[in-house]
């Protein structure tokens, strides 16, 4: 890889901006080290944008967003902002670049790093070695679907609805995603849906099944009811490579999977021809902000998903990985991950430790 490749960072607010200094350093390090570099800009989202010019994203930064190969985040929100208006609150800032980047495939990854099996609340044998990865349909689904509010019936009977609803195409694309990661993956896919009760779930499964018969047949696929998907992430997550599933099964279902082993990121979006944004799974974080006490590691393995599926730097990617790894096997902890008798290490320290490590 030898060419500028254009990444738009937002750190938000809260503790984004703490961990992405430490994501600057290390690409900053690789920059240094490799033939290519980051022609990389910044831009405001979030808290700090509604600060400066009222919104949560100005169209600028939606087009900067745009127009990059790919989107680095960190974080938003605040209780600073609980009472500003729904439409200017700084969560939606993101869920407006979600929907105008047309992000429609959330890859959630669960991984469990071996230093990091005993933060586990599973037994050893369950998680030890898990690399899984749910592909969440993010732009459609019940969350979107009309029609939907809460209405009142001719008999003064009150009632709230949503719809699920799925076209062909946004089962195709996602489920596209799916197949093309197993293949370089584990090369297995299992959809998930409720084909038993739900007409939506029916119809998800027979276009899966289509679209495997016509161009994925050496991916192995299986399909899998939801409410025995999350049982069986439980009892026994090592038997999935890659799960494909709605917006909202793969909310659920990629929160239970993210909780066998720790987070790491969201990158929503793979393939390296796509625009995608990058980001950790968790949040602003007021309760330790501007301490010095976040864990930048989750920021940091967004960036490894970045180099791996924006730019096709699955060496470099690796290597960040291993460096990780290894700061981990040393013992070396924030205050989240650590065990009693553990002292605390801080944002700069790991930063430190894995800049090291590299
Ligand atoms: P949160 O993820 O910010 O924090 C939950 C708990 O995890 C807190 O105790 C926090 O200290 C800890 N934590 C989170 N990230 C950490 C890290 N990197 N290192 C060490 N500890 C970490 O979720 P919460 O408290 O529900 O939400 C706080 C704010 O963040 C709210 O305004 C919420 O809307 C927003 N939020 C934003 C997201 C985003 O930007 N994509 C996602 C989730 C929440
Ligand atoms: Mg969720």
């Amino acid at each position: 890889m030898s060419s500028n490749k254009r990444v738009l960072i937002l750190a938000g607010d809260g503790i984004g901006p703490e961990v992405m200094g430490q994501v600057e350093r290390v690409m900053e390090w690789l920059s240094a080290r490799r033939s290519f570099s980051f022609d990389v800009q910044s831009g405001l989202v979030g808290g700090v944008s509604y600060e400066a010019h009222g919104t949560p994203l100005t169209d600028e930064t939606l087009a900067d967003a745009v127009a990059a190969d790919a989107v680095l985040f960190g974080a938003v929100g605040g209780p600073q902002w609980d009472s500003v208006a729904r439409e200017a609150r700084p969560e939606m800032g993101i869920l407006r670049l979600r929907k105008e980047m047309d992000l429609y495939a959330n890859l959630r990854p669960a991984l469990v790093f071996d230093p990091l099996v005993e933060a586990s609340t599973l037994k050893d044998e369950v998680v030890r070695g898990l690399d899984l990865m749910i592909v969440r349909e993010l732009t459609g689904g019940i969350y979107f679907g009309e029609p939907r509010g809460v209405e009142t019936l001719p008999d003064g009977t009150r009632r709230g609805f949503d719809t699920e609803v799925y076209s062909a195409p946004e089962i195709e694309r996602v489920s596209r995603v799916a197949f093309e990661l197993a293949r370089r993956r584990d090369n297995r896919v299992h959809s998930v849906e409720k084909a038993n009760v739900m007409e939506s779930g029916k119809f998800w499964r027979d276009e899966v099944t289509a679209l495997h018969a016509a161009d994925y047949t050496d991916v192995a696929l299986e399909h899998m009811y939801a409410d025995n998907c999350a049982m069986q992430l439980v009892r026994r997550p090592k038997q999935f490579d890659v799960i494909v599933t709605s917006n909202l099964f793969g909310d659920l279902l990629s929160d239970c999977a993210a909780m066998l082993t720790g987070s790491l990121g969201i990158p929503s979006d793979e393939g390296g021809n796509r625009k995608a944004l990058y980001e950790p799974v968790h949040g602003s974080a007021p309760d330790i902000v501007g301490q010095n006490l976040a864990n930048p590691l989750a920021a940091l393995l967004s960036f490894t998903m970045m180099l791996r599926y924006s730019f096709g730097a699955a060496d470099d990617a690796d290597l960040i990985e291993a460096a990780v790894q290894d700061v981990l096997a040393g013992g070396l902890r924030t205050a989240d991950i650590m065990q009693d008798g553990m002292t605390a290490a801080s944002t700069d320290a790991m930063g430190d430790a894995v800049l090291g490590a590299l």
